[in-house]
């Protein structure tokens, strides 16, 4: 175990039986992020995003196969009871969706919501947790904060729903925080409000953020370091600026190349040519390799070791020298 990590994951695998096939969505993670660090992860919809970080949660139905370990500020949590799991769960690790209509009880104010978490994680009274979260609304920048506080989810605008997602979400100080497209599904100026307002928090509070999204221009606006899922895998991690700079997967060439020229943060991805691949039917070789106009017959065969490019930047390719080296100055 590596001191000071906020999450570890070595060789996670995430599987669904069903009756005539196995869905294979995760398939063998490696990462780690430090603590006040901002991971992107980048990928086509259905690359495996979502499930990675319920796995992290532990949120998954009881059916699916979970293999490998996560570690989370140290614990390893994939023995953890179900009760620790619920403890840590807001006190130490806290995930905000797409649509927080989902996340938020329809039944109850915006401020019970939070005060309430309050009081179950840290033992306060009813006073000092609403006085928090008074504070905690305006510090997600949520005008008239007194007034939200009384406000039911349905009566507030999508922009100001997710802010007190945010805010249920900090309410416990949480080390560790998973946004899954927190901004998707807002418009693009709100989306921006958002991504910033995300930043300012993490900075202010020093946590760690996995930040999951298929906008390139939102990723790259907010991360630290960049991961690029292709069927479950990591294919290429490293540093924002060199992964940018360098796309060394010919997945992250397609998809940056593609999105990348004039990109705001709102935009969507665009497509690269060719299938999604098929979760239940992986090849053999390189999962990209059926869409890959670098593939050669080795990369059909077997699946990719990793190449280091720096001591932060790798790659599952055989081929990333060259994809790199091509755009590279001599
Ligand atoms: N509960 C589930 N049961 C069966 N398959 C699932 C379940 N959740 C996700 N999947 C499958 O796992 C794959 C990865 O999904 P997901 O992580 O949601 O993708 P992403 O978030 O990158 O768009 C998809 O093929 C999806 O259909
Ligand atoms: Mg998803």
């Amino acid at each position: 175990m590596i001191e000071g990590a906020a999450v570890e994951v070595e060789n996670l695998t995430v599987h669904f039986r069903q009756r005539d096939r196995t869905i294979h969505a995760v398939n063998g993670l490696n990462f780690r992020l430090a603590r006040g660090e901002v991971l992107g992860i980048l990928g086509e919809s259905g690359s495996g995003k979502s499930v990675t970080l319920r796995a992290l949660m532990r949120l998954l139905p009881e059916t699916c196969e979970i293999g490998g370990r996560v570690a989370i500020e140290g614990e390893d949590i994939t023995a953890a009871s179900t009760n620790r799991l619920e403890e840590m769960r807001g006190n130490r690790i806290a995930m905000i969706f797409q649509e927080p209509v989902t996340a938020l009880d329809p039944v109850f104010t915006i401020g019970e919501q939070i005060a309430e978490t309050m009081m179950r994680h840290q033992g306060i009274g009813w006073r000092t947790a609403k006085a928090h979260a008074l504070e905690l609304l305006e510090r997600v920048q949520i005008p008239s904060a007194r007034r939200r506080f009384d406000a039911f989810p349905h009566e507030m605008s999508g922009g100001m729903r997710q802010r007190a997602m945010i805010a249920l979400a900090l309410s416990c100080n949480p080390a560790v925080l998973l946004a899954d497209e927190p901004t998707t599904a807002l418009d693009v100026t709100v989306q921006i409000q958002i991504l910033l307002l995300l930043r300012e928090l993490q900075r202010e509070l020093g946590m760690a953020v996995i930040f999951v999204t298929h906008d390139v221009g939102a990723a790259v606006e907010v991360s630290d370091r960049l991961a690029v899922m292709y069927a479950g895998r990591f294919v290429e991690t490293g540093r924002a600026a060199s992964v940018l700079k360098q796309r060394a997967h010919p997945y992250t060439e397609g998809l940056l190349n593609a999105n990348l020229h004039g990109v705001e943060p709102g935009s969507r991805l665009t497509t690269i040519p060719g299938a999604p691949p098929n979760l239940s039917a992986l090849p053999p070789g390189c999962s990209f390799a059926p869409r890959c106009t670098y593939s050669e017959a080795a990369c059909t065969t077997a699946f990719p070791d990793v190449v280091e490019l720096d001591a932060d930047h790798r790659v599952r390719c055989r081929r990333a020298d060259q994809v790199a080296g091509l755009r590279m100055p001599p």
